[in-house]
């Protein structure tokens, strides 16, 4: 296995992205993987919340705009042994200047990627990722709920990251009830989206307690089925 950068990306809003990116970067981290996570979401960037972390000198716009090298702009967390860049909430004077340089993001990632075994890249909805066929070993987690709309967002995502040559992608199916009466079988969401790689993530009860912690629900919560699933996801991602 090569170093990877893990891309989690989906062209609808709101369907758990950044959920699973910060739980995903810290079951890798849990299991015992050098892990760097980048909040790439300039728009709405909204993993520090989810870790409790505040307080930032520098963020990823300062990296997109040259004015702080990317090494310069990690954070070590040692209570979940983590780094971390981050993107500021509330923008400043320039910041929206990075909005276009997130093309450069794949020269950034380039001088990081021998010093993880994977960086995980929170995106914000409708990102264009023309970009990530720069960056070699990425892997694409496209996010969706089970519902049409979001899967056909899905299969529109899939179709334009094939056009670009990239391959290497599995389908995340958040907030997925398995003993629903109206549920969407896992072979339908299979042929209406075009993902081969499906995996299920479901609801979590725990989910806004974790957020008003600001502790993801893979810490401490070892029989949560949404925790165990991210845990399973990961060891699918490291195999
Ligand atoms: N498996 C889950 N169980 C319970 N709640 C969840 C789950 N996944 C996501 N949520 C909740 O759904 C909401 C949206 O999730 P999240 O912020 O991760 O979506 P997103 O795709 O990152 O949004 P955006 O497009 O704005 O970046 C949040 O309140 C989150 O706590
Ligand atoms: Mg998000």
């Amino acid at each position: 296995m090569g170093q990877k950068v893990i891309f989690v990306t989906s062209y609808k809003g709101g369907v758990g992205k950044t959920t699973v990116s910060v739980n995903l970067a810290l079951a890798l981290s849990m299991l015992k993987k050098k892990v760097l996570i980048i909040d790439a979401n300039l728009t709405t960037p909204h993993v520090a919340i989810h870790y409790g972390f505040n307080e930032f000198s520098s963020a990823l716009q300062d990296v997109l705009n040259n004015l702080t090298k990317i090494e310069d702009a990690i954070y070590k967390n040692e209570r979940y042994n983590l780094d971390f860049i981050p993107s500021r909430v509330f923008k400043r004077l320039g910041d929206s200047n990075a909005d276009y340089r997130i093309l450069n993001l794949p020269y950034h990632i380039s001088k990081l990627v021998n010093y993880y075994d994977f960086i995980v890249v929170d995106t914000r909805p409708s990102q264009d990722l023309d970009f990530v066929k720069l960056i070699p070993y990425a892997t694409m987690v496209v996010v969706t709920t089970p519902d049409i709309v979001s899967l056909i967002e899905a299969k529109k995502l899939r179709d334009d990251l094939k056009n670009l040559g990239i391959n290497d992608m599995y389908l995340v199916v958040n907030l997925y009830d398995r003993r629903s009466r109206d549920k969407m079988n896992i072979q339908d969401i299979k042929s209406r989206s075009g993902f081969s790689r499906v995996f299920e993530i479901p609801e979590s009860k725990k989910m806004q307690e974790a957020l008003k912690l600001g502790v993801p629900i893979v810490v401490g919560n070892s029989r949560d089925s949404a925790a165990i699933a991210f845990i399973n996801f990961a060891k699918e991602i490291i195999r």
